[in-house]
């Protein structure tokens, strides 16, 4: 068992005075204003409430839980009732920050008509305010948003194409590709997308797209031109078990962290050293006066029933 404990209402800024909810509308606002959205993913209570507290914008339950929690070689294999768990978890923790969920592979692929139901588990179930859902799927996005849905695009590096790109490459390197990418950018802002993930774009390609697109672009691997950057919790905190691709930056090391607290509690638990007294609860002194009372009571018997026993034998004697 372990406690937590909310502080009531939104998270207050370091100035003391509560943010405001970030909603879809208020990223539009944020890239008319020139202002930098921060995003991150976070797949659980614990993560999400730091991403949250911290100030983050806008919260990606992402489907790539599928390799970094799940422990999945790519993020084909995670299920609606999969990401649905995780987003509960994540919508319990976050005050503030859009919470968006990835739709995950196969759950937007068939008829649009069931694409639309299992955006909608993601939004009545599980509280997502936003779903991502990767390509130019212009048609499924004027559904969702017709279905009062709101939509992050995802274009670029597309991770659940992967078996399609033949891996996980840098996409759109020539200026065809280039070109065709910001084309399904502005079909994605004109069928109602709400913001674009990019990912895995040259850094030029992306800036063009940002300056020319009305809604924001939320950049990975795509440079520091978007009006946003996201990146995946486990990359930032080092906990991948994995060399980093060359667009991630670690600002910790929950590794190394983690691993000296593990050792360090095995040698205490092997060496008795943990529990110390302090740490265990304590009978009131009441109470062990009157065990103390009982045990001086049964000794007092005992001692009795020996002494008779000793009596008998050496009365028969
Ligand atoms: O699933 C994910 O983490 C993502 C981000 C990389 C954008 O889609």
């Amino acid at each position: 068992m372990s406690l937590t404990d909310f502080p009531a209402g939104a998270h207050p800024s370091p100035s003391g005075f509560p943010l405001p909810k970030v909603t879809m509308p208020a990223l539009s606002e944020m890239k008319r204003q020139g202002k930098p959205i921060s995003a991150l993913t976070a797949y659980d209570y614990a993560s999400a409430r730091l991403v949250d507290e911290a100030g983050i914008d806008l919260l990606l339950v992402g489907d790539s839980l599928a390799m970094v929690v799940l422990g999945h070689e790519n993020t084909l294999a995670v299920t609606v009732d999969e990401m649905l768990h995780h987003t509960r978890a994540v919508r319990r923790a976050v005050r503030r920050a859009l919470v968006v969920a990835d739709m995950p592979f196969g759950s937007y692929h068939g008829a649009i008509s069931d694409a639309v139901a299992s955006a909608v588990r993601f939004v009545k179930e599980a509280g997502a305010e936003a779903v991502k859902i990767e390509g130019p799927r212009i048609e499924l996005v004027q559904a969702l948003v017709a279905a009062e849905i709101p939509v992050v695009g995802h274009l670029g590096l597309t991770p659940q194409s992967v078996h399609r790109m033949g891996g996980y490459r840098v996409q759109a390197r020539t200026a065809d590709a280039a070109l065709q990418i910001q084309a399904d950018a502005f079909a994605l802002a004109h069928a109602g997308a709400g913001a674009i993930v990019l990912e895995g774009i040259p850094r030029e390609a992306a800036a063009e797209i940002t300056a020319a697109l009305p809604i924001p672009t939320i950049g990975i691997g795509a440079g520091p031109d978007c009006d946003g950057q996201i990146l995946v919790f486990y990359d930032l905190v080092n906990l991948t078990f994995a060399p980093a691709a060359k667009f991630v930056r670690r600002y910790a090391d929950a590794s190394a962290l983690f691993r000296s607290a593990i050792e360090h509690y095995r040698e205490d638990v092997e060496h008795r050293a943990f529990p110390s007294d302090a740490e265990s609860y304590h009978l009131p002194e009441s109470a062990r006066r009157l065990i103390q009372a009982s045990r001086d009571d049964e000794d007092a018997v005992v001692n009795r029933d020996a002494r008779e026993e000793l009596d008998q034998k050496t009365n028969r004697r």
